[in-house]
């Protein structure tokens, strides 16, 4: 009952968050529609002219690394890949969607914010190179998304969640969620899957959240998903990328080693594709500005 109570004092401040607005929404709702094409997108995005402008931006970052200048939406999806657009449309739309950070914030919002973004890149990177090109923008959204519940911990639960992250001493450590657990009754996965799932994200991008700091898969999701997950939450603090300015090397287990069929040199070229795409990441994040 008592635990009831303090899971309850999550949902009721996720429902004070702002609904996406009905572009974002409408972008959204694409993502499981197999009948929108890349017209209907952009024309829902074009009513937005402040999101146009942003997503062009990101387009011609060194992130993608075109020679020429991309002057149009058309362009870009042509260049970029209708499904690409549809998810930096998402990304960019909710980086921008959430209230700015607090003074008084324990973390750097660009910190998490390079941090997922790095995830992300490599997540998309990851379902490339093993087969699965299709999912890969899904998995740049979940990825982008992985660790937006610690950005609802912060702003809500600023003084509680501090002192939790000053008891364990650290950022992200799995003392970090065992705390949020024994405190708010669920970790942050569960907490940003649970926004996710208000503002209507498919739902496999919803439980692959729920499991970024999980070993034990559900049968709904997809193990390879989570061994992405977690192999490129780790990748990028390992590159100085993580949400805590320390770097960190975690051993990556074998089991999601096995889960996504990678051995340890699939694991380094990982690492290295990390390295390459680290100046890109950071001027993704810089044109959002
Ligand atoms: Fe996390
Ligand atoms: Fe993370």
């Amino acid at each position: 009952m008592k635990e009831d109570r303090i899971v309850q004092r999550i949902y009721s401040r996720i429902d004070e968050i702002p609904t996406l607005s009905p572009i974002l929404q409408k972008i959204i709702s694409t993502v499981e529609d197999s009948s929108a094409d890349a017209r209907d997108l952009t024309d829902i995005i074009t009513n937005d002219i402040s999101l146009t402008s942003k997503i062009l931006k990101v387009s011609n970052s060194a992130y993608y690394g075109f020679q020429q200048k991309i002057g149009s939406l058309d362009r870009a999806v042509v260049l970029l890949g209708f499904n690409m657009i549809k998810s930096l449309a998402m990304s960019v739309g909710i980086i921008k969607t959430l209230p700015a950070q607090d003074k008084g914030s324990y973390f750097s919002r660009e910190r998490l914010w390079i941090h997922s973004l790095a995830v992300a890149t490599v997540m998309k990177h990851m379902a490339e190179t093993t087969g699965r090109k299709e999912d890969g923008d899904a998995l740049f959204v979940a990825g982008l998304l992985h660790d937006i519940g610690k950005v609802v911990l912060d702003q809500f639960f600023a003084g509680e969640y501090q002192q939790i992250l000053e008891e364990t001493g650290c950022l992200e450590s799995s003392s970090v969620c065992e705390a949020e657990i024994k405190h708010f009754g669920m970790d942050h996965g569960d907490v940003g899957s649970i926004l996710l799932k208000r503002w209507n994200f498919p739902g496999e991008i919803c439980d692959l959240v729920a499991m970024d700091h999980k070993s034990d898969v559900p049968e709904k999701v997809n193990d390879a998903d989570v061994a992405m997950l977690h192999i490129a939450d780790i990748l990028s603090k390992e590159a100085g990328m993580g949400v805590s300015e320390s770097i960190t090397s975690t051993e990556i287990p074998e089991s999601d080693l096995a889960a996504l069929g990678i051995d340890k040199n699939g694991l380094a070229s990982f690492r290295d594709y990390l390295t390459e795409a680290k100046d890109g990441i950071y001027s993704f994040y810089s044109s959002l500005g």
